[in-house]
């Protein structure tokens, strides 16, 4: 299946992200890792990850390599690094096929590599990076992926790998619908369809097979909740969540179209003009030996 992430809608949920993601994780994160240390982020799209983790990790010096399937998301993230530094008055710019950020007393290097996590994860070179990191990714894949890639991180001699953002299934609108249930339950078997990492998807499941499959494996895991809270102030999200809601929903059972067409008409409504909120359960994880 070819499965594209808007890059639009990958700056929209970025704020929601940093709101939601559990702090003391990355910071422990930071803790683990050497003074100078390469990270392996995976399935980066435009770089989120480094901009919401860079300043987190009190490391003053850092290696970031970006693993992107997705030539044109990879393609934007310098753009958006670049930004991302000009907003902090820092400079940046393009040295031997990365990305450089610096300021008085950090030095960030981003390499993009455009990889596809389908492929051998041997060939990721694992041992080569003091940490890995993974945003918004670990829903996408499917347990044998999973086990697969836990095996290699164990042959690797565990690597502290930092698993934010994973959907765990909990909507809460704080108005209700009589029809959330019945859209909510086709969107979340539609999330289970292969997304091209070896099978059905975890999706709403990841947070427990992540768990339970770095466990087994010998890791220690640390986690906590990191939910979206989506409030009036961020109604562009919440109208592109019901959007999302939608056309997954009709994508599962097109029978139900009229029906799953009024229900998203009435969460529009209930958005934009009742101040409805809406809250996205996620989990985000800290695996360490
Ligand atoms: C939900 S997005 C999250 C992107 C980014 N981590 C963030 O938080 O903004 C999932 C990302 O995984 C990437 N992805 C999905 N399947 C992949 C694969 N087989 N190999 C590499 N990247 C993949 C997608 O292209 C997308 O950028």
């Amino acid at each position: 299946m070819n499965l594209d992430f808007d890059s639009d809608w990958l700056r929209l949920r970025e704020p929601l992200d940093d709101a939601a993601r559990a702090v003391g994780l990355a910071w422990a994160f930071g803790r683990i890792l050497p003074a100078h240390p390469m990270i392996i982020d995976l399935g980066a799209g435009t770089g989120s990850n480094v901009r919401q983790l860079a300043m987190k990790l009190g490391r003053g010096e850092q290696d970031w390599t970006l693993i992107e399937k997705d030539r044109k998301l990879l393609a934007k993230a310098p753009g958006e690094i670049g930004r991302w530094a000009d907003r902090n008055g820092w400079e940046h710019k393009e040295q031997r096929r990365a990305y450089m950020i610096t300021c008085d007393d950090m030095a960030v290097r981003v390499e993009m590599r455009s990889f596809d996590l389908a492929q051998d994860p041997a060939e990721l070179g694992l041992n080569q990076y003091d940490g890995i990191t993974a945003k918004a990714l670990f829903d996408l894949v499917s347990q044998p992926w999973l086990e697969r890639f836990v095996k290699e991180l164990a042959g690797c001699g565990y690597p502290p790998l930092l698993a934010t953002l994973t959907v765990d299934g909990r909507v809460e609108f704080s108005i209700p619908d009589e029809d959330d249930g019945f859209v909510l339950d086709l969107f979340h078997t539609h999330m289970g369809r292969a997304k091209g990492l070896g099978g059905p998807a975890l999706g709403m499941a990841a947070p427990g097979v992540l768990v339970a499959t770095l466990t087994a494996a010998g890791y220690k895991v640390e986690k906590a909740q990191a939910d979206w809270k989506i409030g009036p102030k961020q109604i562009a999200a919440h109208l592109a969540m019901i959007a999302g809601y939608e056309r997954a929903a009709i994508e599962q059972d097109p029978g139900s179209a009229a029906r799953v067409h009024a229900w998203a008409g009435r969460r529009r409504h209930l958005a934009s003009e009742q101040g409805a909120r809406l809250l996205v359960g996620h989990l985000d994880l800290l695996a360490r030996r």
